[in-house]
């Protein structure tokens, strides 16, 4: 089994926490999969995984205290190598409440939800929340919103293929790995009406570099496909990480420079989010 090594960090910020506390969940907060494995899904109605895709092999199980520890930070890390959870404050949680989001059973009703005057307000607020942790000059836009059906161990599909992503590294900056800390990184908040699971592998690219062995030439270059799923190959044995975020939670993570993907496998209704790509620090 491949020892989990301390990179990418958990962080739970401390902003609206007090102010709305999750219920008592009795779902662990983190598991760690056995490794990971070639894909495959031949559930008629779900798209299917593109040629050489990778998902998350069970058994699913709790980290141990020693895992924990490698895996959490007491302190706000740093964007390109740090995940946080933030809490929504309650009065864009009541908005969002209002505008039923939360209860739509297809895609299509997200995207008409989502033009009704309550979700426009919820939507501006959420930007006005986010603008003090944004460092760049540009405020902060919603780059996606939208649901994704339950039951899904990977949820992200590729467009361009027509098929299922698998784990994977987002390269919407195209920047080559000796610049991946100054890439964008993202914001996903739940609003759905049960918890989602974000996956990622606790590495980043360029421990992921290192750790193949890769010729120095290849620090300035784009990182590739086949690089990420050279990893797999070769540590299949390397947990993912499954952490939960619960409704009216954000995570913000640096998904240029990680191995991940967002899973609606324990899920029972549709998967609802709202996404914004762009530059945040992560709170305190
Ligand atoms: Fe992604």
């Amino acid at each position: 089994m491949s020892q989990i090594r301390q990179s990418i960090v958990i962080y739970q910020c401390q902003t609206g926490k007090l102010e709305t506390t999750e219920t008592d969940c009795p779902i662990p907060r983190v598991l760690l999969s056995a490794g990971t494995q070639l894909a495959a899904d031949n559930v008629r109605g779900r798209i299917p995984y593109c040629e050489g895709a990778f998902m998350p092999k069970e058994p699913w199980r709790e980290p141990t205290p020693a895992e924990s520890k490698l895996l959490w930070t007491q302190e706000a890390p740093p964007p390109h190598s740090g995940i946080g959870i933030v809490r929504l404050p309650s009065d864009i949680a009541a908005l969002f409440a209002a505008s039923g989001i939360a209860s739509a059973t297809t895609p299509l009703q997200v995207a008409e939800l989502k033009e009704g005057e309550k979700c426009r307000q919820a939507l501006d607020k959420l930007i006005e929340y986010f603008k003090p942790f944004c460092l760049s000059d540009a405020p902060p836009t919603i780059s996606g919103m939208g649901g994704r059906q339950p039951g899904l161990s990977t949820a992200t599909i590729d467009n361009k293929r027509g098929c299922r992503n698998g784990l994977h590294i987002d390269n919407w900056d195209g920047l080559p790995l000796a610049q991946k800390q100054q890439a964008t990184n993202r914001i996903c908040v739940n609003l759905g009406r049960e918890s989602r699971y974000f996956l990622f592998v606790n590495l980043t690219e360029m421990d992921i570099f290192e750790m193949l062995e890769c010729p120095k030439s290849g620090f300035y270059k784009p990182w590739t496909r086949q690089l990420t799923n050279e990893f797999m190959k070769r540590y299949p044995d390397y947990p993912v990480v499954k952490l939960r975020i619960a409704p009216g939670e954000a995570y913000i993570a640096p998904t240029e420079n990680m191995i991940h993907d967002a899973s609606t496998a324990e899920m029972q209704y549709l998967d609802v989010k709202v996404m914004m790509r762009g530059y945040y620090r992560i709170p305190e």
